[in-house]
């Protein structure tokens, strides 16, 4: 009889530092939740109905990656960041020393963790939950056909894109260096990249993308992008083509940034911020330090794609 091993990989963790390994979800709040239903759906995520909650899962993940509640306009409720359980008790320790006060759980969240005010007064939560950063870099599809062999699909035939985990948030905020210093010396992420008081990028330190986390500078918070892996360009074309099918084709992509490396397409959501098709950022082992920079404007946001929309960087959030 053969007996088939499966080998377990153990969970990568960089030995006695303190910091979150994930951000593990968002919540924001939106007018209409049917609306969110039809962007998300659209865009392929798999969408679950928890009473008044719309959860944004992807296909064969188990996990939530966000969460949507109507309200009254498009807002950024709050961020939960995983931690592994044993740091826990490590990190209620830390607040306490830095004297940062702990908050109740907002209405509505699920909660086992700390949960205190950010940058902002944005309500973070330091929660324990399984490692769902990728413990390593994930592959990235480039498939040519073979000669005599033809490559693409017809349209009618094209595949629905299903996007393969979040890979990070990018939020608004007063001050992007006083971002950096919170998250890094309460949550224990560490700067990727940053140009210089405009935009700062930041990761896990048990192994992560190059950011699960990104600030960028406006005149209060909020949420600009929420960012989701494909494995492929041509899934960053596919989905592109199939968000625009269905009326959602403002937007900006395709392109290739400078920090984090990653090809994108945005697709601009009913609410003016966006959601991202990624592929190929960068990766961040947890035994690598990676040596952050400050690069100067001109040479740190794209390195090609087209002409960004003129409001690209504008926080609709405090408009509406
Ligand atoms: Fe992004």
């Amino acid at each position: 009889m053969t007996q088939i091993r499966t080998r377990i990989q153990p969970v990568p963790r960089r030995p006695g530092e303190l910091g979150v390994h994930s951000l593990d979800h968002v919540n924001f709040s939106v007018p209409d939740l049917e609306q969110a239903c039809g962007f998300y759906g659209c865009f392929g995520l798999d969408l679950k109905q928890s009473g008044d909650r719309l959860d944004l899962h992807t296909h064969g993940h188990s996990h939530r990656w966000g969460s949507v509640v109507e309200g009254p306009r498009k807002k950024l409720q709050f961020i939960s960041f995983g931690a592994f359980e044993d740091d826990l008790p490590r990190f209620r320790e830390r607040l306490e020393t830095l004297r940062i006060e702990r908050i109740d759980s907002p209405p509505g969240a699920q909660s086992n963790g700390l949960w205190l005010r950010g940058p902002d007064g944005l309500p973070i939560e330091i929660r324990v939950a399984e490692k769902s950063s990728p413990n390593e870099k994930l592959t990235h599809e480039s498939v040519s056909s073979p000669p005599g062999a033809a490559g693409a699909p017809s349209c009618s035939t094209k595949p629905f894109v299903r996007p393969r985990r979040l890979a990070h948030v990018l939020i608004f905020t007063r001050d992007v260096p006083a971002a950096i210093k919170f998250y890094s010396e309460v949550l224990g992420l560490r700067l990727s990249d940053r140009s210089g008081d405009m935009i700062g990028f930041m990761h896990a330190i048990h192994g992560s993308d190059h950011h699960v986390i990104a600030f960028v500078k406006a005149d209060g918070p909020g949420l600009h992008h929420l960012s989701w892996d494909v494995p492929s360009i041509n899934h960053i074309g596919l989905g592109a083509m199939q968000m625009a099918d269905k009326g959602f084709s403002a937007g900006w992509g395709l392109g290739r940034h400078v920090l984090g490396s990653n090809y994108f397409h945005y697709v601009r959501d009913p609410w003016g911020s966006y959601s991202e098709y990624s592929s190929d950022l960068d990766y961040i082992p947890f035994d690598h330090d990676w040596k952050a920079a400050d690069h100067p404007p001109e040479d740190s946001f794209y390195v090609w794609g087209p002409i960004p929309p003129p409001d690209f960087a504008f926080n609709h959030e405090l408009a509406s």
